[in-house]
């Protein structure tokens, strides 16, 4: 075996400090926005923590922009191992944890506060022991935010304005249910395919927090923005058990610290975007209806709401809506 001078003297360097050569592990993490988005903030202080707290044994390559698929695909990879990392909105997860369905129901959350304490709370953090059995491991619920529609037809104020419209939704039985009692007319997409079905006119319009429309660039293809906040979109970080079963127990415990940290970040930056990307939006040609009748699209919902009540329990959802 030969060596050159410079790996000689490393290889000295290390044998005198009595130090070994830590090996460095790379996790792949995908997300489908930008990294400069909310996902991208998140993911970021993740992938950060992660590699200070393990002395840089371990850390992260980073897809953003769906790189790596679609959120149901990057789910499936993750659950099979050949992803390692996904922060995801829970669009599809309902899909393969059954019992996260209920954090999708429209109109549940009053506003940040009320959807943040519920995840954070005894139900949000209940709900995390349920991926195990699924074959996941949840880190930490990020956040992608309240959803709100955009189209290129008309200014939506009330159901009747939305009737009709054909609009992309996440794959996601619990919002399309909903959705049909406003009489849109749902199309399951995954987000890949989104912006060129909006150039194309394949679909009228599409809903999603005002992170994603800014980060997506909806606004140049999309004319009209209303402010319906109709759905909370939360988020998670999910890790696969291919890797975390490999962790000890020192370095778990950093990366359920570093996914805490990435949930703070991520929801930070929502409310930024909340904050100063609705002007950005009208800057950029959007018109923005503020004053939407959510009183009718609550009423609209109720036959959905009997649905739901059936399938989740009644008392469950009102254990939600009474968290203050
Ligand atoms: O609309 C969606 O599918 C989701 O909101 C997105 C943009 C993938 C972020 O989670």
């Amino acid at each position: 075996m030969t060596f050159s001078r410079t790996a000689l003297s490393v290889l000295l360097a290390a044998g005198l400090s009595g130090t070994a050569f830590a090996q460095t592990t790379t996790l792949k993490i995908g997300y489908a926005t930008t990294k400069e988005s909310h996902y991208g903030v998140g993911s970021t202080a993740f992938c950060d923590e992660v590699e200070k707290g393990t002395q840089g044994r371990y850390k992260c390559q980073q897809f953003p922009s769906s790189a790596l698929g679609g959120e149901r695909e990057m789910i499936e990879s993750v659950q099979l191992g050949t992803q390692d990392l996904v922060n995801t909105s829970t669009g599809p997860v309902g899909n393969f944890v059954p019992e996260v369905k209920i954090v999708d129901i429209p109109f549940l959350f009053r506003d940040y506060d009320h959807a943040r304490k519920v995840m954070d709370g005894p139900i949000g953090q209940d709900l995390l022991t349920k991926f195990p059995a699924k074959g996941l491991i949840a880190l930490s619920w990020t956040e992608n935010g309240f959803r709100h529609m955009t189209n290129n037809k008309r200014d939506i104020v009330k159901p009747a304005d939305a009737a009709g419209l054909k609009m992309r939704t996440m794959e996601n039985k619990v919002h399309m249910d909903g959705y049909k009692t406003f009489g849109i007319l749902p199309t399951p997409m995954a987000f890949p395919e989104l912006f060129g079905a909006l150039q194309q006119g394949t679909v009228d319009g599409q809903e999603n927090p005002i992170p994603v429309i800014l980060s997506s660039k909806f606004s140049q293809v999309q004319k009209h923005l209303s402010l319906t906040g109709h759905v909370y979109s939360p988020a998670l970080l999910l890790i696969s058990p291919r890797v975390w079963n490999k962790l000890n127990d020192a370095d778990k415990k950093v990366f359920q610290e570093a996914a805490k940290k990435a949930s703070v970040a991520q929801r930070k930056k929502v409310n930024e975007d909340e904050n100063n990307g609705i002007a950005q939006l009208e800057k950029d040609g959007m018109t923005v209806t503020r004053k939407v009748d959510s009183n009718a699209f609550r009423e609209a919902l109720k036959p959905a709401y009997a649905g739901y009540a059936k399938e989740f329990g009644a008392d469950n959802i009102k254990k939600i809506q009474d968290i203050h």
